[in-house]
């Protein structure tokens, strides 16, 4: 214990178990794809290598590496093609974003293990993140899913704009099952509900995953994915937790955004989903500490303090 055992190098929550949570969650971490993707000056081929490194080094053992979109869209990750090759070897899960049939032949050119294609639930940004309408860009994905299945791959479906969306607000709950449902019957192996812009709260998170119950997706196979732009990520984290949620994307640092949806702010931080999650006895294997420090690296590689309060608590780092 230091003299100050609530902040700084070292400080742990108090760990206080609830009743009916998981006893273990599995964090996918996003950090170097969604993170990366929305930041404006492009981050050079090795320091997105030695993040992903380091992320694995402090016990993440899903690390999201890349996108095989196309490089005009997302010219921060047009490096995909040198950065694979640069981790692959890591032992750990690498998924990379594939949209199309092009991105995923580029994913198995390089031995990538675990695709993750991402639909929308609202038209407006299937239209701005993926040129198509929501059933034009199902009908792209379907040849994707047949194919990586086919090759023994693992498939992610992320569904975007599960709870709002910037251009056609609130969205209804049945809207948003039937993406996922369709994603579920092309063989996805599991969900990732996007609340792109952040704007879900816990009685909607928990709406949403009762319905998706009934419509027969398994809650063992659905993810979630919260930005944290009203500061609801942990909040709504801690619902989809009570309703049996054992995966939770967040990024490291809190990095993060999206390029099509201009409302988007970082996603849920990774060292404030662990502080949660140790405080409550829940296992994840992520050293806070290693987290931390690699947090504090990276805000210095990108020249402004991390947005996470934990990191912030942590390393006492400069607002
Ligand atoms: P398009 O312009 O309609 O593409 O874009 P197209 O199919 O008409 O093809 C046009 C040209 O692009 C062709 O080349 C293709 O080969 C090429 P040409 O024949 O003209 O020379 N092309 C590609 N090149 C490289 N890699 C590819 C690729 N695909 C086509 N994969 C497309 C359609 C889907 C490609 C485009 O809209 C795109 O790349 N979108 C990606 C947008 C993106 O990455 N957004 C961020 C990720 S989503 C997100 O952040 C949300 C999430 O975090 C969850 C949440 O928070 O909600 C996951
Ligand atoms: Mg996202």
């Amino acid at each position: 214990m230091t003299a100050d055992a609530t902040s700084g190098p070292g400080a742990l929550p108090m760990r206080v178990p609830a009743e009916g949570l998981p006893a273990r969650v599995r964090i996918y971490e996003v950090g170097a794809r969604d993170g990366l993707q929305n930041e404006k000056a492009t981050v050079p081929t090795e320091v997105k290598a030695e993040f992903v490194r380091r992320l694995a080094g402090a016990g993440l053992s899903t690390v999201e590496a890349t996108s095989f979109v196309h490089p005009k869209w997302v010219p921060q990750l047009a490096d995909a093609e040198e950065l694979f090759p640069m981790v692959r070897d890591l032992p750990v899960e690498l998924p990379v974003l594939v949209p199309n049939e092009r991105g995923l032949d580029r994913a198995l050119a390089l031995g990538a293990r675990t695709v993750a294609l991402f639909a929308s639930a609202t038209e407006s940004f299937a239209k701005a993140n993926l040129n198509r309408t929501v059933d034009e860009s199902l009908a792209m994905f379907e040849p994707v899913a047949a194919r990586a299945k086919g090759e023994g791959l693992r498939i992610r479906a992320y569904v975007s704009m599960v709870f709002g969306d910037p251009w056609e607000g609130p969205v209804p709950v049945g809207q948003a099952v039937q993406v996922c449902r369709a994603l579920m019957d092309m063989g996805a192996d599991e969900l990732s509900l996007g609340d792109t812009i952040g704007v879900a709260t816990a009685g909607h998170v928990a709406a949403v995953l009762t319905a998706l119950k009934e419509a027969g997706v398994a809650v063992e196979a659905t993810g979630v994915h919260f930005h944290d732009t009203y500061g609801q990520a942990l909040a709504n984290t801690l619902a989809a937790l009570q309703h049996g949620v054992t995966t939770v994307d967040a990024s490291a640092g809190g990095l993060g955004g999206c390029p099509y949806a201009k409302s988007a702010t970082g996603n849920l931080a990774t060292e404030d989903l662990v502080w949660m999650l140790q405080g409550l006895g829940i296992e994840t294997g992520v050293d806070l500490g290693r987290l931390t420090a690699t947090s504090v690296w990276m805000a210095e590689q990108l020249g402004r303090p991390s947005p996470s309060r934990t990191v912030r608590a942590l390393s006492h780092q400069e607002q």
